[in-house]
């Protein structure tokens, strides 16, 4: 049986624990979608084109990934691309708390789907797409927390030369 995995989020922008997440759920799905929330109450920095971009160029090279955005409930969606999976990355104790709360709630919604919690590397355990951007925005260095086209792009949102 082929497992299909959907790992879902804002990814405004996708750093560098993002795509470790990818990597890892390349190697144990068969297939994995990155979906982009579209219909969020965030005012996101970048637009759901502009992350659909920046994710195609950070997963290139990896053939069983593939990106997408998605609006409404995320279960409604995993089971309309038939997917079985979904994937969550968990940094810190911080994040379980929520996370949990909410693979509870999606599997009440609905019992064909299982969360699944993944941990980026310990590197990684410290990044968020909310810091990045605010370092980025007061003129910090960002080039070891996201891939160098989004780095471009967040300098270029700040005006940085
Ligand atoms: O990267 P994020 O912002 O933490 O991702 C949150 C996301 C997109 C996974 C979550 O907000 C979500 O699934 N939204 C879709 C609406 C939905 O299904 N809400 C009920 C969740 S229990």
């Amino acid at each position: 049986m082929k497992i299909h995995a959907v790992y879902p989020g804002s990814f405004d922008p996708v750093t560098n624990g993002h795509v470790d997440l990818i990597q890892r759920s390349a190697t144990l799905f068969d297939h994995v979608t990155v979906a982009i929330l579209r219909n969020t109450e965030k005012v996101p920095l970048f637009s759901v084109e502009e992350r659909i971009d920046m994710l195609e160029q950070a997963i290139r090279g990896l053939d069983n990934v593939s990106v997408t955005s998605f609006a409404g409930l995320l279960v409604d969606y995993v089971e309309q691309a038939q997917a079985a999976v979904i994937i969550r990355g968990i940094r810190a104790i911080s994040d379980y708390e929520y996370e949990l709360q909410m693979a509870l709630m999606n599997r009440r919604l609905s019992n064909k789907v299982e969360t699944v919690f993944m941990l980026p590397a310990e590197s990684y355990s410290f990044l968020s797409s909310k810091l990045v951007k605010e370092i980025a925005r007061l003129g910090g260095c960002i080039g070891s927390f996201v891939p160098a086209d989004v780095e471009k792009r967040l300098y270029g949102k700040f005006q940085k030369k």
